[in-house]
């Protein structure tokens, strides 16, 4: 990973830091590429601890371990370490968890949080929320019915800019909003591994990086039900050799264009386009339009919060048509750590879940 993305496991020094309650016990479900964070995250925490870690790939988890530092050891050893087990089943088995973090693929979401939550543990689950809308309830019912806390790993929620603009919605200062438009993406940056196909990743560009963009302008204007949808979506550069390589071209079957128009309760509408390759450089800013005064949201990658330049925001004063920017909040603490802090406060404190399913369900 790279610097930038690393630096995201800054901590903060937070009061509760000093006066660590008792540390939770925490899983570590698919010791992939995302593992890492919620890794990094939970080794500064001193109100948390892994105690253990699955994953399918027999070895996977046991040399994830070693490179970030721990221990582990055999599911059934008595020595002191990190047990490891062979899928989340077995693990939710054997152990009395606190909480999982789920970083699984896409499509092995809703049974590691359905199987953790009935077990009444907390879940902190990677986003996509899951693929289909069918699991998404499975996932809402279940944690409904036990008590157990479950946030989505929107770590863009915990961005300064990210609160920005729902601040800047909230206050009132666009009037009534009616028309959004959201999305980007990349002119080239289809990613590979488990990630193009159906059987692991089930959605393509909008679930890795699309549900960012609708999250950020959701969250925004409070979460308004979608009452009609039109989607679309496309992949003519992931399974074409001459924009791929050919072994992940060959395997591709997921979108890499999505476009969407969706109406919204409240009388709000939604344009909303996202690319992993296109013959463009973005489709377009963010932008909020409302009776009183529009935003513009320089087109980002979303994935890491950072808005791409300052906003700007569009008024009429006295009879004047004028514009400014709103300058860029500075972001002290990692993204990544906070999505853990916040989760881990949520749980010691009973907050209410950092990114509650209930408004995922939607995106
Ligand atoms: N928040 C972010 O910024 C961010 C960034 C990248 C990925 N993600 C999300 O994280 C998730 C994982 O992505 P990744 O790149 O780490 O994937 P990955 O394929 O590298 O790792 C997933 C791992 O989960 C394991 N697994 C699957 N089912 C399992 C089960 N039942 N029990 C135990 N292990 C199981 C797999 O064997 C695999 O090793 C995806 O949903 C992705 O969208 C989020």
């Amino acid at each position: 990973m790279s610097d930038a993305v690393l630096n995201q496991f800054t901590p903060a020094t937070y009061k509760e830091e000093s006066a660590a309650e008792r540390k939770l016990k925490f899983g570590i479900i698919g010791t992939g590429w995302i593992a890492e964070s919620h890794t990094e995250s939970l080794k500064r925490m001193p109100d948390a601890e892994i105690v253990a870690a699955a994953d399918l790939i027999p070895g996977k988890a046991e040399a994830f371990l070693r490179r970030y530092g721990l221990k582990p050891v055999d599911r059934y050893a008595a020595a002191p370490g990190i047990r490891c087990y062979p899928d989340h089943a077995a693990m939710l088995a054997a152990e009395e968890l606190d909480a999982v973090c789920v970083c699984t693929y896409n499509t092995a979401h809703t049974v590691c949080t359905v199987d953790a939550l009935n077990k009444g543990v907390h879940v902190l689950l990677e986003k996509p929320m899951c693929v289909t809308l069918d699991e998404a309830v499975e996932i809402c019912r279940a944690e409904k019915a036990n008590n157990a806390l479950l946030s989505i790993g929107f770590q863009p929620r915990m961005d300064e800019n990210m609160k920005m603009i729902k601040k800047i919605v909230q206050s009132g200062e666009l009037g009534k909003v009616y028309y959004i438009q959201t999305g980007g993406g990349r002119r080239r940056g289809i990613p590979n591994s488990t990630f193009i196909e159906q059987k692991t990743a089930g959605i393509g560009a909008i679930g890795d990086i699309g549900c960012y963009a609708l999250d950020m302008v959701l969250n925004a204007v409070g979460y308004p039900k979608p009452l009609t949808v039109s989607g679309y979506t496309s992949a003519y550069f992931g399974a074409n050799p001459k924009y791929n390589n050919p072994a992940d071209a060959a395997r591709f079957n997921v979108d890499d264009f999505g476009a969407a128009f969706v109406r919204l309760e409240d009388d709000i509408v939604l344009d909303f386009r996202i690319s992993w390759a296109m013959n463009l450089d973005t489709p377009g800013d963010t932008i909020i339009l409302g009776t009183e005064g529009g935003l513009r949201i320089p087109s980002t990658e979303c994935w890491n919060g950072s808005v791409g330049g300052p906003m700007i925001l569009y008024k009429e004063v006295a009879g004047k048509q004028v514009s400014f920017p709103i300058p860029l909040c500075e972001q002290k603490t990692g993204l990544f750590y906070l999505k853990l802090r916040s989760f881990i406060d949520a749980i010691q404190k009973g907050l209410p879940a950092p990114v509650p399913s209930s408004e995922i369900l939607y995106n």
